[in-house]
């Protein structure tokens, strides 16, 4: 259905609702775009100047086709341009200045006009479990004293969450605004929602937060926002932003873990967008049952050891509809040493990691795309990355073996489309490294039973692909190769030289086995 357009007012600030489309209000902290600026069904969408890239949230119907005028602005004329997932069936055309399409659902795009930097475009689908404001078991922020003007360090959204965790089965309302918040801790069956519109910043300076651990490369570090320990049915939701103020804050030398679902059970994020780590961004740890979905990590490309999504010694894991940019891995597994650097806060002695399972996601970083390791300490298994993209990485897809003496056991990589590579990583270039690697003393482990099936790499990479065990007793044992399109190929790989990995670091390995079915 179409209607004219509305500006709804909520408490002071204005999400714009087009027909179909609603884009949420942009903090004064942040400009919008000086290079692009996006129409949808006609109405303007509030874009953000960024890193690298611009951005722009919205959430729309899905179903019927939504309209989508991305204008060039410092651009007289698009000359070129690129939307990545490129396998998506999208006929966009060009007018002037103008890139226009329409989508019927909602995607994670990445869109390159000319030589300009990336315009990010997250859309989700309309919400649809939207609290009301106020109400029984409905904990307001504001009612809890916090400050929604960004001018003060919030005490009120954790006595909010204190209040609510009295009452289990609650939610925290937190209503547009910028809040300057110190750490929080989401109580034991819970639910934390951010309205569209609503900010939480992460001020940049120890002295508002708890230490938590310090990273000996590194700096002294925090969990930002983190469930109590031996908890349950928690859950993250809503279209705010959690901006971690990263830059700043390694300025600092200082940094923090954002969200830190860790020691809980049936954990659940749905919706809002991540911005600007400072370390890992998003990390389950010893979490069993946890599904991320709706999920934005947008971090710098200028910012080291911001990885995007790390699920840590977890179980039952599903991460789904996720985009994650940064400069250190997108997405990846890890198992650890105990009470080491950043491991000293976790719950539980070590923990196994299984069933964890990533799908329909868009990876950028200069490192891995898709990884598991580093830190093989506990056993890995069953992993599964599938139906994604790599819209360019160091490395596509990989297993890096390095730390740790366990196994890394059916790992596999499913349906991925590697659109570009640049950068590498631990000088990798490529879209493929599986390899094993002794570091600090910390042992070797195999890896075994890996299937990379029905991928397409669109680049091979600067340097070899890489398949490399270490020694004659700890090896890659059990590659199978099933359907993988080389550089535009028509017809799957049947050689590891067809596919880059025909070298001598090939050594070390065993069982590598072609199942193509094409
Ligand atoms: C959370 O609630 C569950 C169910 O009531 C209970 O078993 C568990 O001990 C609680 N955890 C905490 C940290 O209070
Ligand atoms: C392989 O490497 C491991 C770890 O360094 C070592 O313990 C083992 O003896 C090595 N095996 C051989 C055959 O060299
Ligand atoms: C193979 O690996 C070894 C050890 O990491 C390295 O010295 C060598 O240069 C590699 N060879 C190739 C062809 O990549």
């Amino acid at each position: 259905m179409r209607f004219s357009s509305i500006f709804a007012v909520l408490s002071g600030l204005a999400a714009t609702v087009a027909a179909g489309a609603v884009s949420y209000p942009r903090p004064d902290i942040y400009s919008k775009s000086a290079h692009f600026s996006l129409r949808v069904n006609g109405e303007q969408m509030y874009t953000v100047s960024y890193d690298r890239y611009d951005y722009v949230h919205l959430s729309m119907d899905t179903g019927s086709p939504t309209e989508f005028r991305i204008k060039a602005m410092t651009e007289s004329k698009i000359n070129s341009y690129r939307i990545s997932p490129m396998n998506l069936p999208i006929q966009a055309k060009v007018e002037g200045q103008e890139l226009i399409f329409s989508l019927k659902q909602a995607h994670y795009l990445i869109v390159k006009i000319n030589d300009r930097k990336e315009f990010v475009i997250m859309i989700d689908p309309k919400e649809t479990d939207v609290p009301k404001e106020r109400g029984d078991g409905i904990f307001n922020v504001l009612d809890y004293k916090a400050d929604n003007t960004g001018k003060t360090l919030n005490a009120g959204i954790q006595s909010a969450m204190d209040a609510a965790g009295k009452k289990p089965g609650s939610i925290v309302y937190v209503p547009p605004g910028l809040y300057q918040m110190g750490n929080l801790v989401l109580r034991n069956r819970t639910s934390l929602y951010l309205a569209g519109g609503a900010t939480l910043r992460f001020t940049g300076n120890a002295k508002d937060y708890k230490k938590y651990f310090k990273k000996g490369d590194l700096y002294d570090a925090t969990w930002w926002i983190s469930t109590e320990f031996d908890s349950q049915d928690i859950k993250i939701y809503g279209r705010g932003t959690i901006d971690g103020n990263g830059k700043n804050t390694r300025d600092n030398k200082y940094m923090a873990k954002l969200v830190v679902p860790a020691g809980t059970k049936n954990f659940r994020f749905d919706g809002p967008l991540v911005r600007d780590g400072s370390f890992w961004a998003v990390t389950p740890i010893q979490v069993t049952g946890c599904y991320l979905t709706n999920i934005k990590i947008l971090d710098r490309f200028d910012v080291s050891q911001n990885d995007g999504i790390d699920v840590i010694e977890s179980t039952r894991v599903t991460v789904r509809r996720a985009i994650a940019i940064a400069n250190d891995d997108s997405f990846s597994t890890k198992t650890w040493l105990e009470d080491y650097g950043q491991t000293v806060p976790y719950p539980y002695r070590p923990r196994e990691l299984r069933d964890v399972t990533f799908e329909d996601c868009l990876a950028w970083t200069f490192c891995y795309g898709y990884k598991v390791g580093q830190g093989v300490h506990e056993l890995q298994e069953n992993v599964v990355f599938k139906d994604s993209v790599v819209y360019k990485a160091g490395v596509g897809i990989g297993i890096h073996h390095l730390f740790g003496t366990a196994a890394a056991n059916k790992v596999t990589f499913e349906n991925i489309d590697i659109e570009d590579l640049a950068g590498s990583p631990g000088g990798r270039a490529t879209w493929l490294a599986i390899w094993i690697r002794e570091g600090l003393k910390r042992g070797v482990g195999p890896v075994t039973n890996t299937l990379i099936k029905n991928i397409k790499a669109r680049k091979q990479g600067a340097k070899n692909g890489f398949l490399s065990g270490w020694n004659s007793t700890v090896k890659v044992s059990g590659v199978t190769f099933s359907d993988v399109y080389m550089n535009g190929a028509s017809k799957p790989a049947t050689t590891l030289k067809e596919m880059n990995l025909d070298n001598a670091n090939h050594t070390f390995t065993e069982g590598i086995k072609f199942a193509n079915t094409k």
